[in-house]
């Protein structure tokens, strides 16, 4: 892409950006460390983007950041139009162990952030809802299981639900299926795309795995440590849908390269 088709691009993404982060940094008061250093970026809707790094390169406290959890020291994160000043119900997030609650079954953890934010009665109300979604992730039937009955994918599942319970526009996900087996994974992987897709949702995710940026991101932003920051953007081009097979193509190995080759001059540094 040319130097004038690029800022086009960026001029265009800014117009319907429904996550818009204008110079954001974060030092942790306690020993100073400069986690997150001048990031700006902005998410158009219903794209799906990766941020990749190494460990400890700010990508937990960039989401939380987004998330409203914790505030940044400096900059600016505008979404839908308002700053993201605290927990939000358009924001849905996602970690890397699914929190569950143990004394809860499947579904009454699904309707959890209902009960919160509305009440029991609400709660009670959004079951079907939660039962809709229990099945568009394949546990039909586990609604009444205890967390401690469902397999490490399962109940990553049962957290994707319990995320999409309040229909976030936007889904922040932090490495979340780095605890579950590489066959389960790539399926999760294949459903969070499809989901995505349907509900039109707008997708951050934060991983370790390149393949798994690439194959699921429109773009994907890679991170350099000390000072935590975005390194390089690349934007990938492969058709969608995307599909398991497209990883055996030489275009996807040469994207692959191009981030690894960038993620290597980081650690240097
Ligand atoms: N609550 C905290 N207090 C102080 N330092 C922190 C805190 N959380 C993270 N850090 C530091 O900030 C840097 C980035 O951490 P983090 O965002 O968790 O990175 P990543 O998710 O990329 O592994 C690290 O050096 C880490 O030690
Ligand atoms: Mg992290």
């Amino acid at each position: 892409m040319g130097a004038a088709a690029a800022a086009m691009d960026q001029t265009e993404q800014a117009a319907d950006a429904v996550y818009r982060l204008t110079n954001v940094s974060k030092t942790y008061g306690r020993n100073g460390v400069v986690a997150v250093k001048d990031v700006s970026i902005s998410l158009p809707r219903g794209s799906f983007s990766s941020v990749i790094g190494s460990s400890g390169c700010g990508k937990s406290t960039l989401l939380k950041m987004m998330a409203g959890l914790i505030p940044p020291s400096k900059g600016s994160i505008i979404l839908q139009g308002e700053p993201v000043l605290g927990a939000r119900r358009d924001i849905g997030m996602m970690f890397q162990h699914a929190t569950l609650f143990p004394w809860r079954t499947t579904i009454e953890n699904i309707v959890l952030p209902i009960e919160i934010s509305d009440g029991r009665k609400a709660a009670e109300a959004a079951k079907g809802r939660g039962l809709e979604l229990l099945d568009l992730v394949g546990l039909n039937g586990f609604a009444d299981a205890y967390p401690s009955q469902l397999s490490g994918g399962m109940a990553q599942r049962a957290s994707i639900c319990r995320m999409l319970i309040t229909e976030p526009a936007v889904l922040l996900l932090d490495e979340p299926f780095s605890a579950v087996d590489e066959l389960t994974r790539d399926f999760m992987n294949m459903e969070l795309q499809r989901i995505c897709t349907s509900r039109g949702a707008t997708a951050f995710l934060v991983t370790h795995s390149i393949p798994e940026a690439v194959i699921l991101s429109d773009t994907v932003y890679v991170m350099a440590p000390r000072p935590g920051r975005v390194a390089e953007v690349v934007h990938i081009d492969l058709p969608r849908p995307r599909t398991l097979d497209m990883i055996l193509t030489p275009q996807f190995a040469e994207i692959v390269q191009r981030i690894r080759a960038r993620l290597d001059e980081g650690g240097e540094q």
